[in-house]
């Protein structure tokens, strides 16, 4: 092949001879002022995923059904990040000699979080929970990692008209979407389908009844109870088609496992997409076990090796936190792989539906603690 020789080649050759003085001139004239230690794009990531933070325990107040409402503070930061109405946080601090935390759902809204302001609705409902609503008092500190979580509204994926359905505790991450969506963060029309089991066990009522008024279509259900305005019985499928068209909305659903168990039957009939019904997933907890067998926990962390017990009955990541080790974690349901841990030797379970590893985790041998029970001794690394 011949190759045709053009002027502009060696218009090149002139320029590139050129590069070097060139450059060296530029310096020569350039400003000596030092470089920015710090960038926009820098304090900007830092500022919406600031990892851990460090909280405050401002206020608390008892509310309906064992609950007790928690207003946080950020003491590190001026504010607490921006958030997706629906995401949690976790809450860690030390326990006697253990050194637990646990997932809550955001009650505040994402502007709240712009002005230092974080709310939990808490449910006295485990050892950390029970604590937490019994024992806590303002001034107290503890430590709070940045809000995570897929259960939030996705224009993309979700219809633009959501239903939520809530038991109990379950309201909160809803609270928070609603007071979104009013503030106009959300683009979405939300109805709320709230199941208690009479008006005395309603949480944020006042605050539900408010944002009632300005858009939230809101459903009181009660089962024990009978009243003027409010449904009795339970959230079945022929109580929202009273309400909605099942078919054209986007299913939200936070509550305990027996109120997903019913209205998983109750929605099976409208045969809907899987990402028409979304779950907020609970806590991975102990399994129900007569005499549980107790096995030998051996773990890494960096140049550091314990030899700890580990219950059968319950997950390693328990095991870790009762002997006071700092193992990480986020939602402690197997979904956000932040707990992420290499098997090193030893058997474990996990329930196929909590197994939110990836396909080479699996090969290669790690485990998410969190949702893996001991099935025999075990060495493990955690990050
Ligand atoms: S803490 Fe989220 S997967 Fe374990």
């Amino acid at each position: 092949m011949k190759f045709k020789k053009q002027i502009f080649g060696f218009m090149d050759m002139l320029r590139f001879k050129k590069l070097v003085p060139n450059r060296r001139k530029a310096l020569a004239e350039g400003a000596d002022t030092p470089l920015p230690t710090e960038y926009r794009v820098n304090q900007m990531a830092d500022a919406l995923h600031p990892g851990r933070m460090q909280v405050e325990l401002v206020s608390a107040r008892p509310l309906p059904g064992n609950m007790r409402e928690l207003v946080f503070k950020r003491l590190d930061a001026p504010a607490f990040p921006f958030f997706r109405a629906g995401q949690y946080v976790s809450l860690q601090s030390a326990v006697g000699n253990s050194l637990v935390s646990r997932p809550y759902s955001i009650v505040s809204s994402p502007r709240e979080a712009l002005e230092n302001r974080l709310v939990l609705g808490v449910e006295d409902a485990g050892f950390f929970s029970g604590h937490l609503v019994k024992d806590a008092k303002p001034g107290d500190r503890f430590r709070m990692t940045e809000p995570s979580g897929e259960f939030h509204y996705e224009t993309l994926r979700d219809s633009g008209e959501i239903v939520c359905l809530a038991g109990g505790s379950g309201i909160t991450p809803f609270l928070s979407m609603a007071k979104s969506m009013v503030e106009g963060d959300e683009p979405y029309k939300m109805t709320l389908f709230y199941g208690a089991r009479d008006l005395a066990h309603i949480a944020f009522k006042e605050e539900l009844d408010a944002l009632a008024e300005k858009g939230l279509r809101l459903i009181y259900v009660l089962s024990d109870e009978q009243r003027d305005g409010y449904e009795h019985g339970f959230i079945t499928a022929g109580l929202l088609e009273k309400y909605i068209d099942p078919h054209s909305v986007t299913f939200f659903l936070c509550g305990p496992q027996a109120m997903y168990d019913f209205l998983e039957k109750e929605l099976a009939q409208y045969q809907l997409p899987r990402k028409a019904v979304r779950r907020d997933p609970a806590c991975c907890g102990n399994r129900e076990m007569e005499a549980p067998k107790t096995f030998q926990l051996t773990v890494h962390v960096r140049d550091k090796v314990s030899v700890i017990e580990a219950h059968e009955n319950e997950t390693v990541l328990t095991a870790l936190e009762r002997a006071g080790i700092d193992a990480p974690n986020k939602c402690r349901a197997g979904g956000c792989g932040y707990c992420h841990s290499k098997l090193l030797h030893g058997d474990f379970f996990v329930e196929p539906e909590r197994d939110g590893r990836r396909e080479a985790d699996r090969k290669f041998g790690f485990l998410h603690p969190c949702v893996s029970y001991p099935q025999s001794d075990m060495e493990i690394e955690i990050p």
